[in-house]
């Protein structure tokens, strides 16, 4: 069931996006779903973090944008349903973590089974998991002294960076590289892969198992 039509009047998919800081993924996103590149309509974005560079994103967008978080939930279940009502009410199809720092609750999980997909830097199942986020995973990649990384975009389930792998992409670790360095390298990175992953399941190229 697709949330929304284009102008055209065909049926197109919504999405919803969750998203707790700078958002330039969720904003490539955005861009490929304005160019034509993903057949989408970016529909609500949904940040933790009230002062967000996600939601200035959106607010510029004309997204829809809310803040939903353990100050105005301070209960975790209310928090969930919120969230899970949230992106309903927007009609997604799909929803992306899109930098969200936060667990999904089991209320959105069962609400999107197997809809919801997280991007990570770095080539999962190694350097992820719970305290894995940002400039860490690329520290850790570093000190390990790795000759390669790259970008992970998987199915979202109740563990930390744990659902089915969807698509990744190597990116080389340069010899002189610092965890800054690496990071605008795999973000670029994580722009491409994510916009084309996007693509692929709004059309149906990448196959996602029923719910
Ligand atoms: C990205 O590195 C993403 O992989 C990770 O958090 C970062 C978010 O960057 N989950 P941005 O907010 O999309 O700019």
């Amino acid at each position: 069931m697709l949330g929304a039509r284009d102008e055209g009047g065909r049926l197109t998919a919504c999405l919803g996006f969750l998203a707790s800081h700078r958002g330039s993924n969720m904003q490539a996103v955005i861009d490929a779903c304005r160019s034509g590149r993903i057949c989408a309509a970016p529909a609500i974005v949904i940040s933790n973090n009230r002062d967000s560079g996600a939601l200035e994103r959106a607010k510029r967008e004309g997204i829809p944008g809310h803040c939903l978080n353990t100050t105005s939930h301070p209960d975790p279940d209310r928090l969930d349903t919120a969230i899970a009502d949230t992106l309903q009410r927007y009609r997604a199809d799909f929803v992306i973590l899109a930098g969200y720092m936060k667990k999904v609750g089991p209320r959105t999980l069962k609400a999107f089974p197997n809809r919801i997909v997280n991007i990570h830097p770095a080539l999962l199942p190694r350097y992820g998991g719970q305290g894995m986020y940002g400039t860490r995973v690329h520290e850790a990649v570093l000190a390990a002294g790795e000759r390669e990384t790259g970008v992970t975009i998987h199915l979202v389930d109740e563990l930390y960076d744990h659902g089915a792998i969807l698509a990744q992409q190597k990116v080389v670790v340069l010899p002189d590289d610092t965890p800054e360095s690496l990071s605008a390298r795999v973000l670029e990175t994580e722009h491409a892969l994510l916009v084309e992953t996007v693509a692929g399941l709004v059309s149906g190229k990448i196959p996602l198992p029923g719910p």
